[in-house]
């Protein structure tokens, strides 16, 4: 089905009005290339409440977002078991698709939605939308000019001592679907892929310093939970073009270290920004022996609907947009199968892959209103 409205503000609903809505609908209703038409939950009231609170004229049900005849871009915002079908919905409505991390829970049913777009006619895109933000793409951008040399090998760190001090309800951070590999490696192996390319190989090892954890704060202070993945895992990837990556997330560690991103080039190493954040400025650095140069970011620093936009722009101009649905699938299969090379004590092949994208210019602005009723513009 072709988009309704072909020229101007692209019109975006979002179905899961819970936590990341809210920064969502802050950065989206201040951007003026896209409107925010209607916000959908399994709970209408839910949904309503969200509504009010950021000035959108509706809400309702999924059912009604995907029913709106303005609505061309679908942000699914709901828990991760619900992202596929509720993904699937969307596309089969003839809608393109914002999903957040991970794309699906299984690889499989990530291809299955990336076909059923393809034969649609729509398009997918994904979370993490950090990498857009000016930090990793002023890296990203350092990178292609040939600062470093050729890009040989790249180490991150993500250190800490885990959520459950200050997080009121952590249990399910430590099990299954979660730990420190599906929560936090998005961010990093986006980061990776975009710098080096498709990864074709895994191996890891993972493991456990403490078999149960206690709640450090709120209502539940006190309570016992079992641990049931690794806490810490460290990973090696193998990339397409023979570079290699050594990738530690840990819940296990006393001090923390984390947004630890370095590419190690034949002339000189680049120290990315944190890739969980926006902006990162203070952390990009070249180092060429002893001497250290700082580049400043530039781009765009707002926060999470970055990737909305970027898409809404690239749908209007008909071209292809930067979050791509096959990265985010990617990602799920490096993180799927890292999980399988610490239970089998393997390396996994990455059998998917991606066409790789250019860097977002330096100048892109996010509150330009570039998309006019008559005309089409990135
Ligand atoms: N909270 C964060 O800081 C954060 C950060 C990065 C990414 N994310 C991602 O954002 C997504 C949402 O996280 P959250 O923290 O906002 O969760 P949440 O539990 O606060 O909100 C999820 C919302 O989705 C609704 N929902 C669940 N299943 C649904 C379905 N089948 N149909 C329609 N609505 C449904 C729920 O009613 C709820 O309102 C997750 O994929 C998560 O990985 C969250």
């Amino acid at each position: 089905m072709t988009p309704q409205s072909p020229t101007g503000p692209v019109g975006v609903g979002i179905i899961g009005a819970g936590t990341i809505s809210v920064q969502y609908l802050t950065h989206l209703t201040s951007f003026p290339d896209v409107t925010v038409h209607i916000v959908g939950d399994l709970f209408p009231e839910a949904a309503a409440a969200r509504a009010a609170e950021f000035g959108v004229p509706a809400s309702g049900s999924t059912e009604d977002v995907l029913a709106h005849p303005d609505v061309e871009i679908v942000i699914n915002l709901t828990i991760p078991t619900a992202h596929f079908e509720v993904s699937q919905a969307i596309v089969a409505a003839g809608k393109h698709v914002w999903t957040e991390k991970p794309i699906t829970t299984s690889p499989a049913d990530a291809k299955t939605l990336l076909a059923a777009a393809e034969a649609a006619g729509v398009r997918v895109g994904g979370a993490p939308d950090t990498v857009l933000g000016a930090g990793i793409q002023t890296a990203l951008r350092t990178l292609r000019d040939g600062a470093l040399g050729a890009p040989a090998s790249a180490l991150t760190l993500f250190q800490s001592p885990g959520p459950e001090s200050w997080h009121p309800n952590p249990a399910f951070l430590f099990q299954e679907g979660a730990g420190p590999l599906y929560d936090i490696a998005p961010y990093y192996a986006t980061t990776l892929v975009l710098a080096l390319g498709p990864v074709v190989s895994v191996s890891a090892v993972g493991s456990k310093a403490r078999e149960q954890r206690t709640i450090g704060s709120g209502p539940k202070a006190g309570e016992v939970f079992d641990v049931t993945v690794p806490t810490q895992v460290a990973a090696l990837l193998r990339f397409g073009s023979g570079q290699n990556a050594t990738v530690l997330l840990s819940f296990d560690s006393p001090n923390s270290r984390t947004g630890f991103v370095e590419v190690y080039g034949t002339e000189a190493t680049l120290a990315f920004p944190d890739p969980n954040v926006f902006d990162g400025d203070s952390a990009l650095t070249v180092y060429r022996g002893e001497e250290a140069t700082t580049v400043p970011a530039t781009g765009a620093t707002t926060g999470r609907g970055l990737g909305v936009l970027e898409m809404a722009r690239a749908i209007r101009a008909g071209v292809p947009h930067r979050a791509q649905g096959e990265i985010a699938a990617h990602v799920l299969d490096i993180m799927v199968g890292i999980e399988t090379a610490i239970a089998e004590n393997s390396i996994v092949e990455i059998s998917s892959t991606f066409t790789e994208v250019e860097p977002m210019p330096a100048d892109f602005d996010p509150f330009a209103a570039t998309l006019t009723e008559a005309s089409a513009a990135v």
